[in-house]
C-alpha cells in the first residue's frame, strides 16, 4: 500500500518532488519512501532521484495497479474500487463482494481473468497485460425488466469513455457490444441478483471487458477475424490506467443519471447503434429466427420485421449480423 500510495504522489506531481515532503504528506519515514521507491523501480517505473530535489517519475509500465488509478480518481472514490493482478472473474468477485455488503459503485478491476465469463456461457479471452476487465455494483430501485436498459447506458457509457481517451468512436450492436468495423472490441455482461419474494432487484452486476492492447496473435484463431483492439484500430499503445478511469467516471455517470438521464442516453444509443437496416439472426434459447432490423424503440428494444412481414419488439436474446444472405 505505501508503494501505490508514493507511486500516487510521484504520479500527481509533474516536477520533482522532496522526500521529506512526500513522507509528511503520507505520513511514513523517509526510509519508507526511499524502499518505495527502489520497489517501485524494480516494477518497471523510471524515476530520477537528486539529493536536492527528490524525486521525479519519468517513465511508467503499461500495468493497472492501485496507485495509478488513485492519482486520477482520488482517495476518496478508490475506497471502493479493487485493482487485482488476477481473478476468475470480476463479475463472479464482485459478486461475492456485492453478497457480503458492497455499496453501489464498487469496482473490481483486473488485468487478467483466468475464466472471464461472455453471455451465453462462452469464455471471454482475457490475457493479462492487454485488456480492461472491470466490472462495477448498481443497486438500481427498479425492476428485472428494466435491466435491458441499464444495459444498453452501459454501452453508452462506454462507447463515451472509449471516445473520449483514444477518439475512436465504436459502434453499438444491439444490444450492448462494442464494434469497429464490425470487429468486436468490447462486451458487456450484466448479472442479476433478484428477491425471489418481492421480484425486487437486489443488486445488478455490470461486467465490462476492453480489448485495448491485444494483438492479433494474443486472440485464438476462432476470434481472430472477428475480434479488434483499440490497438489495432488506432495503430499505438493505449493508457489502460487513463481509459480504466474515464471508464469508471462514466459509469459513475450513469449511476447518478439512472432513471431520469433516459432520453440522453436513448438519443446517444440511437446515434451509435449500427445494427437498424441490417438482416438479421435472433437467437432466443435454443431457437433461432431471421429478421430485418428496423429501429430502437424507446425501450431500447430492437424493431423488428419478421420473414413474415409482421413487426415485433424484441427486449432481451443475441442477435447475429453476420453470415446472412
Ligand atoms: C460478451 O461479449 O459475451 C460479454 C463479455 C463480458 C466480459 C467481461 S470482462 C469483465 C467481466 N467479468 C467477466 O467474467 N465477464 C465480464
Amino acid at each position: 500500500m505505501t508503494k501505490d500510495l508514493v507511486l500516487m504522489r510521484l504520479l500527481q506531481s509533474n516536477n520533482f518532488i522532496s522526500g521529506e515532503s512526500i513522507s509528511k504528506e503520507l505520513g511514513i519515514s523517509r526510509a519508507a519512501v526511499n524502499v518505495a521507491v527502489k520497489n517501485l523501480r524494480l516494477d518497471g517505473y523510471e524515476i530520477l532521484s537528486t539529493t536536492k530535489r527528490g524525486y521525479k517519475l519519468t517513465g511508467r509500465p503499461d500495468v493497472l495497479r492501485f496507485g495509478e488509478l488513485a492519482a486520477l480518481l482520488g482517495e476518496e472514490r478508490m475506497k471502493t474500487v479493487m485493482v487485482k493482478d488476477s481473478v476468475s472473474s470480476t463479475n463472479d468477485y464482485l459478486r461475492e463482494l456485492a453478497c457480503n455488503g458492497a455499496p453501489e459503485g464498487q469496482v473490481v478491476l483486473a488485468d487478467y481473468q483466468t475464466h472471464g465469463k461472455g453471455r451465453r456461457g462462452r469464455e471471454f479471452i482475457s490475457p493479462a497485460g492487454s485488456g480492461i476487465y472491470l466490472s462495477i455494483l448498481l443497486k438500481p430501485k427498479t425492476l428485472p425488466s428494466d435491466t435491458a436498459e441499464i444495459t444498453a447506458w452501459t454501452a453508452v457509457a462506454v462507447q463515451e469513455a472509449i471516445y473520449n481517451i483514444t477518439g475512436v468512436s465504436a459502434d453499438i450492436k444491439w444490444i450492448n457490444d462494442l464494434l469497429c468495423y464490425d470487429k468486436k472490441l468490447c462486451g458487456i455482461l450484466t448479472e442479476l441478483s433478484v428477491e425471489a419474494e418481492s421480484g425486487q432487484i437486489r443488486f445488478v452486476i455490470v461486467g465490462i471487458g476492453i480489448n485495448v492492447n491485444n494483438l492479433s496473435s494474443q486472440f485464438p484463431d476462432e476470434i481472430k477475424n472477428v475480434a479488434t483492439s483499440l490497438y489495432l484500430e488506432c495503430g499505438k499503445k493505449i493508457d489502460r490506467v487513463k481509459l480504466a478511469a474515464e471508464l469508471i467516471c462514466q459509469m459513475d455517470k450513469l449511476i447518478c443519471d439512472w432513471p431520469k438521464g433516459h432520453a440522453y442516453y436513448l438519443e446517444a444509443y440511437r446515434k451509435k447503434c449500427s445494427t437498424p437496416g441490417h438482416n438479421i439472426r435472433i437467437f432466443s434459447g435454443a431457437d433461432e429466427e431471421l429478421a430485418y432490423a428496423e429501429g430502437i424503440d424507446d425501450n431500447f428494444g430492437l424493431i423488428v420485421r419478421k420473414q413474415d412481414g409482421l413487426r415485433k419488439t424484441i427486449n432481451s436474446g443475441e442477435i447475429s449480423i453476420r453470415n446472412i444472405q
